[in-house]
């Protein structure tokens, strides 16, 4: 009896690790975005087909496509701009050309705020999930395949 009171909290309190120690939106991302993202994707920014629409002019004002709200922002991993968050994040480990997405110097002022925050986002996006391809092939590119999608986590 006792052994399994005490393998029944030993349980419990792993699980509830395991559940303070998870990356989600609410928790990680949102506070991360406030302050590194916000500035040129919040809620004035132009959705992306507006953006796009648009583009040397948004650009020129240094504004992007809106992202400032959970669903705004996974269309920027799963569909429809399928791995523009981790195009534009990366630093160079996964980029075809070896170079960091032209948002990553956002991430920090820092290389160590830099590695801190994009290793937030992967966590957040999920194990395994890091992937920059695009819902289409685009050249040598292949299209994502549903296993790769499979592996999105992005709690909210
Ligand atoms: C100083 C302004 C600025 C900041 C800060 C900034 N961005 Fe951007 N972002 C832009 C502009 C302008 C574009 C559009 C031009 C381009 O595609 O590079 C853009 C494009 C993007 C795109 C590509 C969207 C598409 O067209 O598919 C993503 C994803 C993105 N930003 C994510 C982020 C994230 C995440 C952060 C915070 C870590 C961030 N950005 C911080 C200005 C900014």
């Amino acid at each position: 009896m006792l052994r399994t009171v005490i393998a029944l909290f030993a349980v419990c309190g792993l699980a509830s690790a395991g559940i303070a120690g998870e990356v989600t939106y609410r928790k990680d991302i949102r506070p991360l975005w406030v302050q590194k993202c916000a500035q040129c994707h919040g809620a004035e920014a132009p959705y992306l087909g507006d953006f796009e629409e648009n583009k040397k002019k948004f650009e020129a004002m240094l504004v992007g496509p809106r992202m400032d709200t959970y669903a705004d922002l996974v269309f920027f991993i799963g569909w429809p701009d399928t791995g523009a968050l981790m195009r534009r994040l990366d630093d160079g480990k996964a980029t075809s050309d070896g170079k960091p997405g032209n948002m990553y110097t956002h991430l920090g002022d820092s290389d160590e705020e830099r590695r801190k925050n994009l290793d937030l986002f992967k966590q957040w996006v999920g194990k395994d999930a890091w992937k920059l391809n695009r819902w289409k092939a685009r050249g040598k590119v292949p299209a994502i395949t549903k296993e790769e999608l499979d592996r999105i986590e992005a709690k909210y």
